[in-house]
Order: C-alpha cells, then sequence, then structure tokens
C-alpha cells in the first residue's frame, strides 16, 4: 500500500505569515523592520509564543533569547528540530526566517491535530538576531546555542549606539533561563525561501541545500582630516571619502577577477559628518565577501587589506579594521539532504541540489547533529527587500516536505 503522506493547512500558514508581518510593517509596502531585540521583534516574538502555548508545545527561552518548543512526547528523546528565525533586516521581507519558524509550528500542529504517533518528538525554534544587522555577528543566537561563542561574550555585543545585546533582552524580557549550550537534537532541518534566482530561473521548486557558503565580515573605520570642500585645495585633503570609494570599487574587480562563487559588497558606507560642503573626517564601511570554497575566500580577504593599506597610505588616511562575522563554509548530512532529495521526489516537486548563499541558523547546528536544509523559489530572486515574495503554492510545498523529511527522520536512527 502507498503511505499516505499528511499535508499541512497551507491557508493557516499563509494567514500566520501575514499576521507576523504585520508587526513591524513598512507603510506602504509588504516589508518589514523587526531588527534584532527592538520593540517590534519583542511583539513578534510575544505573536508566535502565543501560537506555541496554544498548541501545548512546552517553550523554553535560553540566556541569549533563543525560543525553543517541543511537542509533548512521553519518551524524553532528543527532538528533530526545525526553526529559523523571526528578526529582519531593516528593510526585510515577510519570509525570510519568518517562514522556517511559522512552518515549523504548522508542521507540528498537523502532527497533533491528526494524532500521529513518532518515536520522538518534534520541536521549532527561533534564534536570536540571525540577520547580524544590528548586533554581529549574525546567526549570533544559534551560534550561541551551539556552543560556539560564551553566552558572556555574546551578552556584551553591542549595536552602533552602544546598546548591547544583555540589556536589549533584559529590556524586552527575553533573557531566560535554560541551559545554554542547548541541547543537540537528534537532527535539523530548516525551511527557507533560497533569496537567490536559481530555483525560478530553472522552474524548480525545491532546492536540497548541500551546504553553506563562506561569509567574513570586515568593518572598516577610515580617519583623516575634516576640512572646508570650498577653500581646501585637493592636494591638501586627507579625505577617507575617496579611501572609501576605491575599496568600494576594489572589491567588485576583485569579484570579477576571482570568478566563481565570489561576492563582495561594501553594504555599510557611513562619512561622518555627511554634510555637502564637508570633507569627512570619519568614514565606517562595511565589506561583506563570501565564498564556498575557504581557501579562495581567504586570498580574497588577504587581497582586501592590502589593498585598504595602499588607498589609505595614498591618501594619508588612518585605518582601523574589525572582524565582525567569519565563519568557515559548511557542508550538511548527505544523508538529510538525500532525504529532502527524495521526499521532494516523492511529492512529484522537481528539485536539485545547491549550496546557500546566504547565512542560516542551521549551519550552526551542522555542528552538533546531522542537519539540511530545503530551499523554496523567491520571486526574481529578491531577498532582503520589501518586495520579497514567494508563491502560496510553493510555501505550501516546502512546508509539506519539511513536514514528511521531519516524520522521516524522527524514524531514522544515525549511525
Ligand atoms: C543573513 O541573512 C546573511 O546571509 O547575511
Ligand atoms: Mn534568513
Ligand atoms: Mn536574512
Amino acid at each position: 500500500m502507498p503511505r499516505t503522506i499528511p499535508r499541512v493547512d497551507g491557508d493557516r500558514l499563509l494567514r500566520r505569515l501575514l499576521e507576523l508581518g504585520r508587526i513591524g510593517a513598512i507603510e506602504g509596502t509588504t516589508g518589514c523592520c523587526r531588527l534584532a531585540l527592538t520593540d517590534a521583534d519583542r511583539d513578534g516574538r510575544d505573536l508566535v509564543r502565543a501560537r506555541m502555548d496554544e498548541l501545548g508545545l512546552d517553550v523554553e527561552v535560553d540566556g541569549i533569547g533563543n525560543v525553543v518548543a517541543t511537542m509533548p512526547h512521553p519518551s524524553g528523546r532528543a527532538p528533530v528540530m526545525t526553526g529559523s528565525h523571526i528578526d529582519t533586516v531593516a528593510t526585510g521581507g515577510r519570509y525570510d526566517g519568518n517562514l522556517g519558524v511559522l512552518a515549523g509550528l504548522e508542521v507540528i500542529e498537523t502532527v497533533m491535530t491528526e494524532g500521529i504517533e513518532l518515536a520522538r518528538p518534534l520541536a521549532v525554534a527561533w534564534f536570536t538576531d540571525e540577520e547580524g544587522a544590528r548586533f554581529a555577528p549574525d546567526m549570533l543566537g544559534s551560534l550561541v546555542y551551539v556552543g560556539g561563542m560564551p553566552i558572556e561574550e555574546a551578552l556584551q555585543i553591542t549595536d552602533r549606539d552602544g546598546a548591547s545585546v544583555g540589556a536589549e533582552l533584559d529590556r524586552i524580557g527575553y533573557r531566560g533561563t535554560a541551559p545554554i549550550p542547548g541541547r543537540a537534537p537528534h537532527a535539523f532541518v530548516e525551511l527557507h525561501i533560497e533569496q537567490g534566482p536559481v530555483l525560478e530561473d530553472a522552474g524548480l521548486r525545491i532546492g536540497a541545500v548541500e551546504g553553506v557558503q563562506g561569509i567574513s565580515w570586515t568593518e572598516l573605520t577610515l580617519t583623516g582630516r575634516s576640512c572646508h570642500a570650498g577653500t581646501t585645495p585637493m592636494r591638501l585633503r586627507r579625505d577617507p571619502g575617496v579611501v572609501a570609494s576605491r575599496v568600494n570599487l576594489f572589491v567588485r574587480e576583485l569579484t570579477g577577477r576571482l570568478g566563481g562563487t565570489q561576492v563582495g559588497t561594501c553594504g555599510v558606507i557611513a562619512p561622518t559628518p555627511n554634510l555637502v560642503n564637508v570633507v569627512p573626517s570619519t568614514v565606517t564601511m562595511t565589506v561583506d565577501l563570501r565564498n564556498t570554497d575557504d581557501a579562495v575566500l581567504t586570498d580574497a580577504e588577504d587581497e582586501l587589506a592590502e589593498f585598504v593599506a595602499r588607498a589609505a597610505a595614498d591618501e594619508g588616511v588612518e585605518v582601523a579594521a574589525r572582524s565582525l562575522a567569519r565563519f568557515a563554509p559548511v557542508e550538511f548530512d548527505r544523508r538529510v539532504v538525500d532525504l529532502v532529495a527524495t521526499v521532494a521526489d516523492d511529492h512529484g516537486l522537481d528539485h536539485r541540489r545547491m549550496p546557500s548563499g546566504a547565512g542560516h541558523d542551521a549551519q550552526m547546528f551542522a555542528r552538533i547533529c546531522p542537519t539540511a536544509m530545503i530551499f523554496t523559489p523567491s520571486v526574481d530572486g529578491i531577498s532582503h527587500n520589501v518586495d520579497e515574495l514567494t508563491h502560496p503554492a510553493d510555501l505550501e510545498a516546502g512546508a509539506n516536505v519539511l513536514l514528511d523529511v521531519m516524520l522521516r527522520l524522527a524514524e531514522t536512527e544515525f549511525a
């Protein structure tokens, strides 16, 4: 007899995504601003937590504000965990991260209402500050969960205004007591929108994610001398804005030269005092470099450092460089990747194996348990943008694949 595949309620999932998307909504758009540990993040957390409580899940909050909800189960065995994040970048959409959390909740609700019996429980979690848009590094909560950064160090990280993670957790009431590092799950699988154009271009419905590329974030503070834009001869200027511009162009040239999967972005270029008729005194800028090959990524970092030193010396500008994040490329567990591909086949969904260009909480879990990810297509490949969109049918298909993968993982014993 063919196995009956249980199905999530796609309309309920969509309703909940829209409901969460109203918190921190950016007026006149379908986008969201819920930077980590802000009031909007707290309101989003409260909403999702209320849904977890209504379902009767065992909800635990740890010392970095990660929230893990586990379904009641007599065995007390390590759960199959899914999860993602509900913080957004300042100009984010409704799906990045939110889908993984709300689809996880939907999976558990489906399993509980259908009375499906499992050898071990399922759990759904969200992790603090995945985006890293307010507190660097990104994936902060999951990094701490897996023991990759001491909690004391994480709590002291500050945003650009000097507010610390610890103080902000206290302020929004999300510094919990569940142990850190957290318990290793039996397995971890995260559903996420692709955030790039590959699946849509190829007319595919599912990505079986094989790994995540390496990430390197550097902050540069360039200090020159502020002076009058009209009266100061060009030969007497020490303009950090010129250095920042050269660095930005160098990053573009470097990515072209290295080719392959190398990407590079100067996402912050902030001059002080930022006025039309004043040569800036300082520029703070960031460089985000990523590659699936760690050796090439290291070469890119070295070349960048050399160029920055040269460009700054040419202009008489001083440089202070600080690493904000550095994560090596991650390979997911082949058995879980294969399972995602098999389930996609069983659901009649065309798929491909692919790397992730974005960072994800799953890459931290790969350190402590068998892990992989499921991608659903992003319309026009757009993400970290208010226009981010994934079609409802793809959201539902992705959640159904997540459900089936989790059910099968619950019955799998890894050697
Ligand atoms: C997280 O969203 C990242 O990849 O920057
Ligand atoms: Mn995300
Ligand atoms: Mn993101």
